[in-house]
């Protein structure tokens, strides 16, 4: 069975650790989103089957009527043209999910989110990597193909915790609680052996669950002075070649 958002999603809703991490998710039709954008000040519309950021559309209140953004694009409507305008960027093929917008924290002025990278080199599930994913000037998304660029975790939660370590550390146990949770989960019923979640911040140093995603690019990785997560990265590739 292919791992999409969607399956993700319902999977892991069953876990009552990470159900509170779960951002509220729906298939997308009209009345839905009119729905979703009554209760939220933003929402993220996506592919099922998206990767990259690519596709991913993000709607905001903006002075009475909405902003519509899509890639590069972005345009300034009327509560009357919303849809038609998020229409305007939807590929028929696709099927799609709208979700709630999280207020990400940022990191000096623009907002992150944050890349664990799990393996299964053998039994157990073991986090080979974590890094803060920074977007690029005034984007939205902070994905690597999206201008994403790599900072050390302890760094960007040093920040936004203003050097409270005790609550940076707690941060970081939770962290690793529910990624090894998502991975688990995911596991049971899709046997991959390397997974790359994403979780936000939100303003108030909340986390909240992304998304987890089958075929993780660990080239986010290679951006950091150290190596070392790099290293463990390619050691336990290179044990399950071995063992393939
Ligand atoms: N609900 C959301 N609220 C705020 N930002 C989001 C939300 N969902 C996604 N994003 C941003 O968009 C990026 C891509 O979303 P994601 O669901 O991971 O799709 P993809 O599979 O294309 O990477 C995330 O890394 C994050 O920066
Ligand atoms: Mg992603």
């Amino acid at each position: 069975m292919t791992i999409t958002k969607m399956r993700n999603y319902r999977s892991m809703l069953r876990s009552h650790i990470l159900r509170p991490h779960l951002i509220e998710t729906h298939w997308m039709t009209d009345s839905r989103t009119l729905r979703m954008l009554k209760a939220y000040p933003s929402i993220f519309i996506k592919p099922n089957l998206g990767s990259g950021g690519h596709g991913i559309i993000r709607v905001k209140r903006w002075n009475g009527g909405y902003e519509v953004r899509c890639g590069p694009s972005r345009k300034i409507v009327g509560a009357h043209s919303v849809l038609t305008a998020i229409h305007s960027y939807r590929k028929v093929k696709n099927r799609y999910l709208v979700q709630k917008g999280l207020s990400l924290a940022k990191y000096r002025g623009e907002i992150f989110d944050i890349r664990v990278f799990l393996q299964k080199p053998e039994h157990k599930w073991t986090i080979s990597g974590m890094v803060a994913r920074v977007a690029s000037p005034h984007h939205f998304l902070t994905n690597y193909h999206q201008g994403g660029h790599a900072e050390t975790l302890q760094k960007v939660l040093l920040t936004l915790f203003q050097n409270n370590k005790t609550k940076v550390d707690a941060c970081h146990r939770k962290i690793e609680q529910l990624s090894t949770t998502i991975a688990n989960t995911i596991s049971k019923w899709h046997p991959t052996r390397e997974l790359g979640i994403d979780l936000g911040i939100d303003r108030k140093g909340y986390i909240w669950i992304i998304e987890a995603n089958p075929h993780p690019g660990y080239r986010l990785f290679t951006q950091l002075s150290d190596n070392s997560m790099y290293r463990a990265i390619m050691d336990n590739k290179r044990k399950m070649a071995v063992k393939a």
